[in-house]
């Protein structure tokens, strides 16, 4: 029974609260606080106080429970998301969770896996012996090129700069609604607010006339022919302002954070030549002299524990929110009805309760099971519980065959000798993360 009700808090402005350090470096400011004022501590977004829980049986608790639903960052976002997956709750989430899981099934994932190897295999093609890349924009590009084709077949083509710029117009103007003092909903017409809107419409528009030409095709092998065919229980299907919605969240929720996690393990790998080589060995050792093919991925170990390793030191989803809706007792505290709470991936997957010497990037300490012996949310770049990412094992397939199409006949070296962030939604690089090349 909890007899607390307030937990400790660092020292904050009286209008701004803690706004000025979350603007100022929020992942360091985050394990700050977490590491001197302990699993659980308060801190206001402005006047919006927000609770920081960050032990993994805390955030199971947290994950797993009916009390809680996704914070108010998500539903800032309606106008791009709507009511998809990652924003919807309740028995709509329920039953969209159930129409759009059998798109991720084994057979649909293989499919898919051949796409992520096809266009890597173009990658590795067009990049040029000695040169130096902006790595980010790659992976980028590659991984709206796999979003796209997986989940729209070929009717995409061509228009990656356009959904590039919308996509970044949109974050702009939710990142800057996040960390102001005023939160003006996302119809208050200022610039940013403006350009956003303009963005969803232009990816609107393209959108719902690829939704049209699937409806009157008949094509079954995308993503998207999938949602349109399934049928929940009594026979219904998605509208088309529904699949509008799941297609847009899919596209959105799978290619940046993939991105993300290519770039960061690619720059770590571009430091650790040593592992790098190890990978490349496992991969020549594997594949041989035949094409990379999707039945090498349950061999590619290694590449995979790189994967994860990866995403331990610089998880794409940097935190998780969530509000409950009665009050409860978490870490020995009272929350209100209410409470907002951030459990934060960054802090979590580098806490030394966990983690031995965690700041190393050491790919095999995956080895033996590592995961089975830490405490469940120890590590959760996916999440947890009933809202886990859907797209997980899509993303962990994604991950491992990419690297191994790429680093195959490929030796990165990292340019850029630190990384820094901007966090938004995802952890985004502040600056360009540069490898050179070089072909082996
Ligand atoms: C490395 C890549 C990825 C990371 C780090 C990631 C991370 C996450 C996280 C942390 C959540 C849970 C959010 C929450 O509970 O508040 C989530 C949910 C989700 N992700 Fe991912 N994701 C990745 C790739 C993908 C891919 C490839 C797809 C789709 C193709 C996808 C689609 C979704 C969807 C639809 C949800 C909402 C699920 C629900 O609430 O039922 N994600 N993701």
């Amino acid at each position: 029974m909890a007899t607390k009700t307030l937990p400790p808090s660092p020292p904050g402005h009286f209008l701004l609260g803690h706004l000025r350090e979350l603007r100022h470096n929020v992942l360091d400011f985050y394990t700050r606080v977490s590491r001197e004022h302990g699993d659980v501590a308060l801190l206001r977004f402005g006047l919006k106080p927000v609770y920081l829980v960050n032990h993994p049986d805390m955030i199971e608790e947290i994950l797993t429970s009916r009390n809680f639903i996704k914070h108010y960052a998500l539903r800032m976002n309606r106008r791009l998301l709507g009511n998809g997956l990652l924003s919807s709750e309740g028995d709509f989430w329920l039953r969209q969770r159930r129409l759009i899981q059998p798109a991720f099934n084994r057979d649909h994932l293989n499919r898919y896996a051949e796409t992520m190897i096809g266009y890597s295999q173009r990658w590795a093609n067009i990049w040029q012996d000695g040169e130096t890349r902006n790595i980010h924009d790659d992976m980028r590009t590659l991984t709206m090129e796999i979003a796209a084709k997986t989940l729209f077949g070929a009717d995409v083509e061509g228009q990656g700069p356009v959904v590039a710029q919308a996509l970044i117009d949109v974050m702009d103007s939710f990142s800057s609604r996040l960390f102001s003092v005023l939160r003006l909903p996302e119809s208050f017409p200022t610039p940013k607010n403006l350009r956003a809107k303009r963005a969803v419409q232009r990816l609107d528009e393209l959108l719902y006339s690829i939704i049209h030409s699937r409806r009157s095709d008949g094509q079954q092998d995308d993503l998207l022919s999938i949602l349109l065919h399934a049928k929940d229980d009594d026979n219904t299907g998605m509208t088309d302002k529904q699949l509008r919605d799941e297609a847009m969240t899919l596209f959105l929720a799978g290619h940046e954070t993939t991105a993300l996690a290519l770039t960061y393990t690619l720059w770590l790998l571009g430091r650790h030549p040593d592992i790098q080589d190890r990978l490349r060995a496992e991969v020549r050792s594997v594949v041989g002299s035949e094409p990379l093919q999707v039945g090498h991925y349950s061999r590619l170990k290694f590449t995979e524990w790189t994967v994860l390793e990866g995403m331990r030191l610089y998880p794409p989803a940097y935190a998780i929110g969530r509000q409950a809706l009665e009050a409860c007792d978490i870490g020995g505290y009272r929350l209100p009805a209410g409470t907002t709470i951030l459990s934060v991936q960054w802090v979590v997957h580098r806490d030394p309760r966990w983690w031995d010497d965690p700041l190393r990037f050491h790919p095999a300490r995956w080895d033996n099971n590592l995961q089975k012996r830490l405490p469940k949310c120890a590590y959760f770049p996916f999440g947890g519980g009933p809202r886990i990412c859907i797209g997980n094992t899509f993303a962990m397939m994604e991950g491992t065959l990419v690297l191994a199409a790429l680093l195959r006949d490929w030796h990165v070296e990292s340019i850029t000798s630190e990384l820094s962030f901007r966090p938004r939604m995802t952890l985004a690089p502040a600056i360009p993360v540069e490898l050179r090349l070089r072909r082996v």
